[in-house]
């Protein structure tokens, strides 16, 4: 977004833009970093005090627009350190059993809370639908925004959740979002953590991709046209498998996600924010 911010200022030639670009570029240098730590720029400042005063009343009021299932009560009240969303299939049922049983079961670390949810669109069979309300009925763990799980709705999905978890689990302190094939040990991952007490905000971390290229294969099902990306390069950003962010972060995402174009793959939209 800072790149997306910066280009549409006008392109005066003055000093002090001439300034800025360098100053831009040498922070954008500094924070390679998958740590996209929105950096000072007087946009983010702007961006961060909206995101402290974001109000989701209105979307609260209407939740039916945007999610079928939205397990309103399960962060209610609570002091959640890790909220871990796993983004799954609606037809995976099985594949949710496994981490109900294995990784998903842990409610705490070392007196941390943790949370673990399950991240789903909906899927195109109404039987499959019948089988997800039981699941849901059952287990109380599903989250189902209202949008077809399709591989191009991916960045979407990223949307939805984000903004489930800015409205009903603010007080959850770091957001994992991972896919349901990957393995997280939460030991670790809290441990990792509690160690970053330097920087408990503005936290977006995972395993970085450095200068990734947009797909310019008009055939592809992954292109992304000039329109919509103009630049070489992505900024770096983190892999879409698994990556964490602190809250704070997540409400300045949810935020500029109406200035980022949306064509391209889902964990890049996450990276240029
Ligand atoms: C949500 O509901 C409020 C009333 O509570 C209404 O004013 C608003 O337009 C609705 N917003 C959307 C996006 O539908
Ligand atoms: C999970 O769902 C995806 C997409 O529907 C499918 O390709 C994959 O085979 C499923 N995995 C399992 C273990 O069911
Ligand atoms: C974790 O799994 C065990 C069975 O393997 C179960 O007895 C226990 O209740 C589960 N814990 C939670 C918090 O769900
Ligand atoms: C994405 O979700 C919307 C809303 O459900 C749906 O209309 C659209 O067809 C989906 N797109 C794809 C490519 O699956």
């Amino acid at each position: 977004c800072l790149k997306l911010l910066w280009t549409k200022k006008p392109n005066s030639l003055s000093l002090s833009s001439l300034l800025w670009e360098v100053l831009l570029i040498l922070m954008l240098s500094y924070f390679m970093p998958c740590f996209l730590g929105l950096i000072l720029y007087m946009k983010v400042l702007e961006i961060k005090d909206k995101a402290r005063k974001l109000n989701m009343e209105p979307l609260r009021s209407n939740l039916s627009k945007y999610y079928i299932m939205s397990q309103l009560e399960v962060c209610k009240g609570k002091n959640i350190f890790l909220l871990s969303l796993i983004f799954s299939s609606p037809g995976n049922r099985t594949r949710r059993d496994l981490i109900r049983k294995t990784w998903g079961n842990m409610t705490s670390v070392q007196g941390h809370p943790i949370l673990t949810l399950f991240a789903l669109g909906m899927p195109i069979m109404a039987t499959t639908q019948q089988e997800i309300d039981k699941e849901s009925y059952k287990n109380n763990d599903i989250i189902e925004g209202i949008f077809l799980d399709s591989a191009e709705n991916q960045t979407l999905k990223i949307i939805t959740m984000t903004q489930w978890a800015v409205t009903f689990c603010p007080n959850a302190l770091f957001i994992l979002k991972v896919d349901e094939d990957m393995f997280v040990n939460p030991l670790s991952l809290v441990n990792y953590l509690l160690n970053l007490k330097e920087h408990l905000e503005d936290i977006y971390v995972g395993r970085v991709i450095h200068q990734d290229m947009p797909n310019r294969d008009p055939t592809s099902q992954e292109f992304v046209p000039l329109i919509e990306y103009p630049e070489k390069y992505y900024p770096d950003y983190c892999s879409g498998e698994a990556f964490i962010m602190s809250q704070d972060v997540a409400r300045m995402m949810y935020i500029v996600f109406k200035e980022v174009p949306i064509m391209v793959p889902a964990d890049v939209f996450v990276g240029i924010c």
